[in-house]
């Protein structure tokens, strides 16, 4: 490439990738799909990889953040970051009106109302049109230095159009929708992640996680509301900040109103109650404002919040309802979850029958008490939470919750966390630990053991035919077929059929590559992006196992962690004396030598997604007594999972080669061909190019991707040439039968 083409070809990229984000996030009306979008992306970080000099802020590849931060620098507000007031009810909604009427001598009073989005609070300041950072309220005063995060949320312009003001601070809220949410949390369930408990939990968590990985991987968003300092904005009404954020392309509100008498804000109110349910995101309210800023200033603040503006909060959705029992529910790693077993109401358009008490230090905060009556809440969690307990309705017949000492279902110990909130059954082999492990080991995205769900793991374990989960490796169809799933009087057997069709998934997924072993283990951190990625790094279990790889990223972070204490520039050192800072300057300069071989070696790996933590927790479970006992066990049932994706920097089979999937394949879903192929080094694109190496077509292909192959000159694969081309020989599969046969 002549040498001043990578620096036109970036260029080029940012602009257009910086056009289909917004015509994807602004104008609702993306050009090109996901993954051609990801192709561009993935182009430029290529690009500036090979050329970081070129590499700048507002370089669309900066959303995606860097390493993990040790710790959030401090941003001083140029403007105070204040809070509002909150009124209650709709006469003190009144109440205040009359007072900005009485305060302004004026009968009609120009206000907005907008909706109050249930999530955190962020500041982003635009210098000449670049965005030059983001920040937490913090106290008001000093917030965090969240950038990082915050350039991940696509919707979020990194650069201003020419046309308007440059330099300017917005405000505004960063949210999850319910929708993303709720996605987001079954997918970390699926993963054996651990899900959050609302919407404006997991974003607050979110905002302050350091690891910009993680971040990437939560759906977040922001609505602008207001400004801090003006910059060359000018603004002289509310109105004219909501005409600015349209013409910068930066997100507001949808639903914004104005009103001009305390009746017609009463109806604002009430019309955003009854369509706030359908809004995609949490809405606890709606903020009333006066809309000129001439008579803000004149109505002033105090030393919390604007006296020109309220926050009216809806009451939440509420019911009442008895407790009829607690019972004890113990996850797949032994965490011990009291639930709430209530006499069913209806809560929100659905009926509740459940409702979780989080862990025994919120019983006891709250006194909660079997035969109670309760007052139940949803606030954006999925299971609704208990509010309070009505204790004037108790009768003397309640019984209180005790935290158990041993295990509800194997009589083990009870061991409290460290955080000193969870309580944990101390039994590997504790019966309903292993059901979970087992039915987490089968699922779908780990070994596909079709056949094994909940109420077969639970028959499996009880009948003690499975002892851990790899005892299923041992399991003949004599004993499948006998297998009880109904009680001692009321017999259901599994049956021959069902257990053939078991044995055969069984078998199949000795095969199975390594990265799906690896998911199916269950390792604290390790879902199925990250075991991806560790198996395109490893070849075998017992490489993972001695990774020097991972130990170099554990190490690399701990080294860097020491650095930072120790560098003189780091904020909590900025007030040591000369001679203090000197001594930590050489203490630097030691550790940063001791950085240079380990960062040396990991710049030749391109690792992505996996951070220090999980490094560590993959290390400490192959060192762990339970490690080294699966491997051995592996070995024994001669099961050896490879993956043939780029091992320790070689090539994949597939490196390099772009791949779109049309119609129906019939030994595997499209996900799961596009796994393999990402599991051996390509990538799999949404629609064909000059540049797509083959297209596969099952049955019933697109006509377009078959028409673009055809004009491309692009090779068409059917279903018996790709599985040739990725390994794998045509198996004949009986149809999928439902995870399990009887639920
Ligand atoms: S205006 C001086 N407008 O709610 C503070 N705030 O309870 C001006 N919020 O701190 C805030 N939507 O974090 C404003 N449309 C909106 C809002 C909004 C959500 C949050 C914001 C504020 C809190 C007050």
């Amino acid at each position: 490439m002549h040498r001043d083409e990578p620096v036109k070809r970036a260029a080029q990229l940012r602009e257009v990738i910086e056009r289909h984000n917004a015509l994807y996030y602004q104008h609702a009306q993306p050009e090109i799909s996901d993954r051609d979008f990801d192709a561009l992306l993935r182009e430029l970080q290529d690009i500036e990889a090979a050329h970081p000099e070129l590499i700048t802020p507002d370089s669309p590849t900066q959303r995606v953040g860097g390493k993990p931060l040790e710790g959030f620098a401090q941003i001083i507000h140029r403007v105070p970051m204040m809070s509002l007031e909150n009124v209650e009810t709709k006469e003190k909604l009144l109440k205040f009106y009359e007072g900005l009427q009485k305060k302004l001598d004026r009968e009609r009073v120009h206000c907005v109302i907008e909706p109050k989005v249930d999530g955190v609070a962020v500041a982003v300041r635009y210098e000449n049109g670049v965005l030059k950072y983001a920040a937490t309220r913090g106290d008001g005063s000093v917030g965090d230095d969240i950038t990082q995060n915050i350039k991940t949320i696509r919707a979020l312009p990194l650069k201003l159009p020419k046309t308007g003001p440059q330099t300017f601070e917005v405000r505004g809220e960063v949210f999850m929708n319910r929708k993303d949410f709720e996605k987001m949390n079954a997918e970390r369930e699926e993963e054996g992640e651990k899900t959050f408990e609302n919407p404006r939990n997991s974003t607050a968590g979110t905002i302050k996680s350091l690891d910009p990985a993680e971040v990437k991987k939560r759906p977040l968003r922001i609505v602008f509301w207001g400004i801090g300092d003006q910059g060359d904005a000018n603004l002289s009404s509310q109105t004219d900040l909501h005409d600015l954020l349209e013409s910068a392309g930066l997100p507001k509100a949808d639903l914004i109103w104005e009103c001009n008498t305390g009746d017609e804000a009463i109806s604002v109110i009430e019309a955003l109650d009854s369509k706030r349910h359908d809004l995609p995101y949490e809405t606890d309210g709606a903020v009333i404002k006066v809309n000129s800023v001439r008579e803000q200033n004149l109505l002033g603040v105090t030393s919390k919040s604007p006296l020109w503006a309220r926050a009216y909060k809806y009451p939440p959705l509420q019911a009442e309802t008895q407790i009829l029992d607690v019972d004890i529910q113990v996850g797949r790693t032994g965490a011990l979850t009291p639930v709430a077993r209530l006499a069913p109401t209806r809560l929100s358009g659905s009926t509740v029958s459940n409702a979780t008490l989080h862990n025994f230090d919120e019983i006891t905060r709250k006194d909660v008490r079997i035969l109670d009556f309760v007052v139940i809440e949803k606030r954006g969690e999925i299971i609704p939470a208990v509010v309070e307990v009505q204790t004037a309705k108790r009768t003397g017949n309640e019984r209180v919750i005790h935290p158990p000492k041993r295990c509800p279902t194997c009589g083990a110990p009870v061991i409290k966390e460290e955080s000193l909130v969870v309580l944990r059954c101390s039994n590997l082999t504790c019966s309903a630990q292993l059901m979970r492990r087992l039915e987490f080991f089968a699922a779908r995205r780990a070994l596909d053991l079709d056949g094994i769900g909940g109420i077969v793991a639970k028959s499996l374990v009880e009948s003690g035919l499975v002892k851990e989960p790899l005892d299923v490796f041992t399991l003949n169809p004599a004993q499948l077929a006998e297998l009880n799933l109904g009680t001692e009087k009321d017999r259901r057997v599994f049956g021959k059929k069902n257990a053939a069709r078991v044995i055969l998934a069984i078998e199949t997924s000795r095969k199975l590559p390594l990265h799906r072993w690896i998911f199916a283990l269950g390792i604290h951190e390790v879902g199925a992006s990250t075991a991806l990625e560790l198996a395109k790094h490893h070849s075998t279990f017992r490489e993972l196992a001695n990774s020097e790889l991972l130990a170099d990223v554990v190490l690399e972070s701990k080294l860097e962690a020491e650095r930072l204490i120790n560098s003189p520039q780091t904020f909590a050192n900025k007030t040591k004396n000369a001679h203090e800072k000197q001594i930590l300057k050489i203490r630097e300069s030691e550790i940063r030598e001791k950085l240079v071989p380990v960062r040396k070696r990991l710049a030749n790996v391109k690792l992505n997604q996996i951070g220090p933590v999980a490094a560590e927790s993959v290390l400490a479970y192959f060192s762990s007594e339970i490690g080294r006992a699966t491997l051995n066990r592996l070995d024994e049932l001669g099961i050896n999972p490879t993956s043939s994706g780029s091992i320790s920097g070689s090539n994949g089979v597939l490196e390099g080669k772009i791949f779109v999937l049309t119609g129906t394949l019939s030994s595997m879903t499209r996900d799961e061909a596009a796994d393999k192929i990402l599991a051996q080094g390509g990538s799999v694109t949404g629609s064909v190019s000059k540049k797509t190496s083959f297209v596969v077509a099952g049955s019933d292909p697109g006509e377009n991707k078959i028409e673009g192959a055809n004009k491309h000159s692009v090779p068409v694969l059917n279903e018996a040439e790709f599985l040739k081309l990725i390994g794998h020989e045509a198996v004949t599969q009986p149809p999928k039968i439902k995870n399990d046969l009887f639920e």
